[in-house]
């Protein structure tokens, strides 16, 4: 039985995720505002992912017979200033969430919550993925600068990932 510790935080992490998820679907709303609509898809599958991610943590915790409680979710920022600022951004709260899950970590261990602890591994993964795959995306952005003709390119290959 999972400790009501545990229980609380796990479904903190679930509204964490359901935000990021909004989050990326704001910054798509945007991407596709601004015509970058290759932006705007990979950010569609960034915010179906995250969907997933607070799913898996709603089945985790049926799983160990806990509770799922739902909270509010944050409103998202809606407007940016580039599509650059966007992915900077999302790098930023990659961070931000990568440390959260390092505390649910912390927590499982303290609370002597061993399959907790090996059930949030996937997510210790899964966080290094992710922020590699943001970086590697804004450094081509550093790269590109105003290039115009490079954003374009840039805007293509990431509206593949959409197409994988
Ligand atoms: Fe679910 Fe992007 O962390």
């Amino acid at each position: 039985m999972i400790s009501e510790k545990m229980q609380k935080a796990l479904n903190g992490q679930i509204n964490a995720e359901i935000f990021s998820s909004y989050l990326y679907l704001s910054m798509a709303a945007y991407l596709e505002s601004q015509n970058w609509s290759g932006m705007a898809a990979w950010m569609k599958t960034q915010s179906g992912e995250e969907y997933g991610h607070a799913m898996k943590i709603y089945g985790y915790l049926n799983e160990v017979d806990g509770t799922v409680v739902l909270e509010a979710i944050e409103k998202p920022q809606t407007n940016w200033k580039t599509p650059q600022q966007v992915f900077e951004e999302a790098h930023k709260h990659e961070l931000h969430i990568t440390k959260k899950i390092n505390d649910l970590v912390a927590l499982a261990i303290e609370e002597k919550d061993y399959a907790t602890n090996l059930f949030l591994n996937w997510f210790v993964t899964e966080q290094v993925e992710e922020v590699a795959t943001i970086t590697r995306i804004n450094n081509k952005f550093n790269l590109i600068g105003d290039n115009k003709t490079s954003l374009f390119l840039l805007d293509r290959e990431l509206g593949m990932r959409a197409a994988k």
